[in-house]
């Protein structure tokens, strides 16, 4: 576990902390009373990430510029990488994309739109990364603070954080929350899956039965990402394993496993930080 790893705000405030005590202060996770979640216990809050999840960031590498994928130079008379900028070979791209977990290895499930240049991209040999977030349904009741308010905070009414929070993306501490980036390649679904995966998939994203395999606008397929290595941040490195997880773990988890716990935010009333019984804000 690497403890060196907690985030500048959480020093900050450890070192507020210990100034206003002048005591030498045990590990934060022990004065919390936060215990480190193992790679296998991360792993299974991933696999709950990723069955609750639905969009995610797909990233693929552009292939090599070359003859066969200039414009014009297709027999067909079609261009593979149309309008393409040249020396774009070996650029990353990532795009947003439709996810669902309707295979039971950990393996995401997408719905490959074939003129879609990410697809295009793993189709020409890309391997690929993708990125999923958590993103709890409901915001903490108790919010992170990075500061001590000062007496014309409380007077303006900025103690609580809502001023700030009208910059702020999400109304949590989201470097607090977990995420993945699962790596690997894009492998086709096998047919005979498709109406079990139709099903799956609309279930997470009822517009995409526009797209469909065998609709009449865009040619599509179901396909898996084939995850070779799982990247993961359950959040602050002094409460969250941050680390590489063993990918046999990953595949390996059951459906029970992943029900039978709960991530930050599921439910109502969550504190994000619950620090407050040894520094008071
Ligand atoms: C994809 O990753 C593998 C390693 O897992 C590597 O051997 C291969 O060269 C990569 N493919 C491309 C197109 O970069
Ligand atoms: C997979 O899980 C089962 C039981 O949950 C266990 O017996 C088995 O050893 C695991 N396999 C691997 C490769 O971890």
């Amino acid at each position: 576990m690497k403890l060196s790893r907690g985030l500048p705000l959480i020093s900050c405030v450890a070192l507020s902390a210990a100034t206003a005590t002048n005591e030498p202060q045990p590990p934060e996770s022990e004065r919390a009373g936060y215990k480190i979640p193992t790679p296998y216990e991360s792993a299974v809050q991933g696999r709950r990430l990723l069955a609750l999840t639905t969009l995610g960031t797909l990233a693929t590498v552009f292939p090599d510029d070359s003859p066969s994928s200039s414009p014009n130079k297709r027999s067909d008379g079609v261009s593979s990488q149309e309008n393409r900028p040249p020396g774009m070979g070996g650029m990353p791209h990532g795009l947003m994309e439709y996810v669902a977990d309707c295979e039971d290895e950990g393996n995401p499930t997408m719905l490959a739109i074939n003129v879609e240049t990410s697809f295009k991209n793993a189709r020409a040999g890309s391997n690929i990364s993708l990125a999923m977030q958590w993103a709890p349904p409901y915001p903490p009741n108790k919010r992170i603070k990075s500061y001590y308010p000062s007496f014309l905070d409380y007077f303006l009414g900025r103690s609580d954080g809502v001023a700030s929070s009208k910059k702020e993306a999400v109304p949590y501490s989201a470097a607090n929350l977990p995420r993945f980036s699962v790596l690997g390649y894009i492998a086709n679904v096998e047919p005979e899956k498709k109406a079990e995966m139709s099903a799956c998939f609309v279930k997470a994203h009822p517009d995409a039965k526009y797209w469909l395999p065998g609709n009449r606008i865009h040619e599509s397929e179901f396909v898996r990402l084939v995850v070779q290595q799982v990247y993961w941040i359950g959040g602050f490195g002094d409460r969250a394993y941050i680390g590489w997880l063993p990918v046999n773990d990953w595949k390996n988890i059951t459906r029970k496993e992943i029900e039978d716990i709960k991530l930050p935010g599921e439910k109502k009333g969550w504190d994000e930080w619950s620090i407050r019984d040894w520094v008071e804000l």
